[in-house]
């Protein structure tokens, strides 16, 4: 049996993704978003709002000892609000850092408890993106917190190594572009709080976007055939490159 412990399964890449891994009657999967769009009987749904401190830290893991391998996919996340800084609003600042980079630190702690004395074979997934590696001028939460995403992913790796943690693996993705309620919001974003929001309108228009289902199906090929050795990998090139 496999477990996955999956954020953000409501929409775009998270539900998709959920949805691919559910064709296995193997696979379980745990998802965790304020709203629930999924029915299936290997389908569990825990309503948290991860932009919540408290209740993200309340979050535990552990119900599935059995499993020989679990997952957990850091997936949910924000853009945050679009803007420039000087012009932003500061609880909205703080809730998008809280659920991009805070909740993921926080999960991969409760499930590293959880599990790292555990059999199974442990691996972390976090949903990172292009914008963690180069700046886009009015997306500043949303590259700050990928970047440091990234460097959470080096850093657990580590201190696994340090702590004799077998059977580990954790790995920062960048899927791409993908169509989903998130690029919808970057479209409609004012030229005056995101001046690059024409080359994403042309992106859509030129067919260059893929579909979450795509991309879910690319990333559950590469949870079954990567080694996890590079703590940041790009799902484009990886493919390509095959
Ligand atoms: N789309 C792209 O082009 C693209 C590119 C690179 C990286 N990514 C990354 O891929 C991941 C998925 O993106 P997406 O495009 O699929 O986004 P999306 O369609 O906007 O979905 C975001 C998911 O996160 C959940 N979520 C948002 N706020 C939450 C909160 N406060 N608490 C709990 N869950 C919350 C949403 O569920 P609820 O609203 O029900 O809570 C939803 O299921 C993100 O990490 C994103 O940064 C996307």
């Amino acid at each position: 049996m496999k477990v996955f412990y999956i954020t953000g399964t409501s929409s775009g890449l998270g539900f998709a993704l959920a949805e691919e891994l559910l064709k296995d009657e193997e696979n379980h999967v745990v998802g965790m978003s304020r709203t629930c769009e999924i029915a299936h009987p290997n389908y569990v749904h825990r309503k948290v709002d991860l932009s919540d401190a408290v209740a993200t830290a309340k979050v535990r893991f552990g119900d599935h000892f059995k499993a020989d391998k679990v997952y957990l996919i850091n997936n949910a996340g924000s853009l945050g609000e679009i803007g420039y800084h000087g012009q932003l609003d500061g609880t909205e600042m703080a809730d998008a850092y809280q659920l991009n980079l805070v909740a993921p630190a926080v999960l991969i702690n409760n499930f590293l408890n959880a599990y790292s004395e555990k059999d199974a074979e442990k691996i972390i997934l976090n949903i990172s993106s292009g914008a963690s590696v180069a700046p886009y001028p009015g997306w500043g939460m949303y590259c700050a917190t990928k970047a440091g995403l990234n460097m959470l992913t080096e850093v657990v790796k580590e201190e696994a190594e340090i702590n004799g943690i077998k059977e580990f693996s954790i790995q920062a993705i960048a899927p791409g572009i993908v169509e989903s309620p998130m690029q919808e919001k970057i479209r409609s974003t004012p030229k005056d709080k995101f001046d690059m929001v024409d080359r994403f309108i042309e992106m859509k228009e030129t067919g260059m976007l893929q579909t979450p289902e795509e991309t879910a199906k690319m990333l559950v090929e590469h949870m079954k055939t990567s080694d996890f050795e590079s703590p940041f990998v790009d799902l484009r090139s990886l493919i390509e490159s095959k």
